[in-house]
């Protein structure tokens, strides 16, 4: 088995459709969606790609692009609808047939069991803002573990709790929308501790080959200007983003200087309790790193809590406004392994949107996809080079999908999709990646000279 794989990534509630089929009950997605004004042009994932319907012929295209390892999530609310108790039996069977149908493709499954479509369930009980919704989501992890771990051994828990804890709590543009600090900040305790608790569920259930880790989007923080307002600034962000999860996950402690921060504005961080650390610090595998963008601030202390603003992107940026910058990967691989040890890395998704892509004679160009990949793959091969230990790489995303608050106004896919038709058009990204991946198997790349354990050099 070679060390290093490439594949591609998705999300249940941003490509599955079908919301209504198979005993699914709703997730806080499918409530957000609801809500006028919360989404772009009102869409939501009630069809997405069909990719529950479409799955088989979804796995003979992965298998056309050559793809290793195909990273999707479980759809909590699919194998239990309520979020505790019966599991749904054709939920898990949709999961095992997938898991199955990648292994007779001879594609590695990774399953990650919290891509932010909780049960609505669990948020009329309180959501992640109460303790009992860790507790629950730890048996989930283990019931998982427990009926598809002989077919998936590659775990994720959760995906980007800072995108859940504060777009979800603090600034509400996400499910479930809400707008309040002191929520989300007990948000972030309680999916931190939901994941530790995963962990050892997962350890427990799945048997000795199950592999476990946590994605977080993680990204190098520039300040504005040298002024020291804005280093200043730039820390403290860091410390939020980047910081404020790592360390509990891979020091067992949060950030005391963001800690007494946050204390200041809102009183005692009331929600740990003992020995929730050392849980939160359970020993992980691979720490999975989604990379998008480098981030730019300037001090703006008239904003609570942090007293920054985000400052303006550097050009080029995509469709989404995020600033395109490879060597940010290469610097935030180099940074994690300095401050946080040789941990694995999984690099769990990297990707970009363009617009203006369409399909002309069954052909989509997108040149400027194909150059944020190729940068960002040579940016991760230079980091190997540089000693790190990359095993994994996705792109986002194998289709295009429901792009969350934006609907389908965002095509971040490898593939285009047509909503009408569901015709799927691989990119010329995509043929582009698909011989990247072959000259990675036959030793023509660095990431492929890590596979065979020789030595290279740029
Ligand atoms: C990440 C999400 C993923 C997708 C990309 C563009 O934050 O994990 O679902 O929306 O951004």
């Amino acid at each position: 088995m070679s060390a290093f794989r490439l594949g591609a990534a998705t999300a249940a509630y941003q490509v599955e459709g079908s919301v209504r089929e198979g005993g699914r009950g709703d997730s806080i997605w499918d409530d957000f969606c609801r809500l006028p004004g919360a989404v772009a042009d009102g869409d939501s994932g009630d069809v997405a790609c069909d990719h529950y319907r479409r799955w088989r012929s979804d796995l003979d295209l992965m298998v056309a692009l050559g793809l290793e390892s195909y990273r999707f999530s479980i759809a909590w609310p699919r194998v239990q609808p309520d979020g505790r108790g019966r599991l749904n039996a054709r939920g898990v069977a949709f999961y095992r047939r997938l898991a199955e149908g990648l292994l007779d493709r001879g594609i590695e499954p990774v399953a990650t069991l919290y891509h932010w479509d909780l049960p609505s369930a669990r948020q009329d009980a309180g959501g992640w803002a109460v303790r009992d919704t860790a507790e629950r989501f730890a048996e989930y992890a283990a019931l998982m573990a427990d009926r598809l771990g002989d077919v998936v051994t590659q775990w994720i828990t959760h995906n980007e709790p800072w995108v859940v804890a504060f777009l979800g709590h603090a600034e509400g543009v996400k499910a479930p929308g809400i707008r309040d600090w002191v929520t989300a900040l007990r948000v972030s305790h309680h999916l931190l501790l939901s994941h530790g608790l995963a962990v050892r569920a997962l350890r427990a259930g799945g048997g000795p080959d199950a592999r476990v880790g946590i994605t977080l989007n993680l990204a190098p923080v520039h300040a504005a200007s040298d002024a020291v307002e804005d280093v200043a600034a730039a820390a403290r962000l860091d410390g939020h983003l980047n910081r404020w999860f790592l360390d509990p996950v891979l020091r067992g402690a949060y950030p005391p200087d963001m800690v007494e921060l946050f204390e200041r504005s809102y009183g005692l961080f009331d929600v740990v309790r003992a020995g929730d650390l050392d849980v939160i610090a359970s020993r992980l595998d691979f720490l999975g790193v989604n990379y998008y963008m480098p981030k730019r601030v300037r001090a703006e202390p008239r904003r609570a809590p942090l007293g920054l603003a985000e400052a303006g992107p550097r050009p080029p940026v995509t469709a989404m406004g995020w600033e395109v910058d490879a060597d940010g990967l290469h610097a935030l691989l180099l940074r994690l392994r300095r401050d946080y040890g040789d941990l694995p890395v999984y690099i769990t998704e990297n990707g970009a949107a363009f617009d203006g892509e369409e399909v002309v004679d069954g052909r989509v160009e997108d040149p400027q996809r194909v150059a944020y990949l190729r940068d960002h793959l040579a940016a991760l091969e230079r980091a190997v080079a540089d000693g790190v230990d990359v095993r994994r790489y996705y792109a986002w995303s194998l289709l295009d999908n429901f792009e969350w608050e934006h609907g389908y106004s965002k095509r971040f896919g490898i593939v285009h999709v047509d909503y009408a038709t569901q015709r799927r058009t691989p990119k010329r990204s995509a043929l582009w990646f698909r011989d990247y991946i072959a000259r990675a198997r036959n030793g023509g790349a660095q990431v492929a000279d890590q596979r065979t354990g020789s030595a290279s050099s740029p």
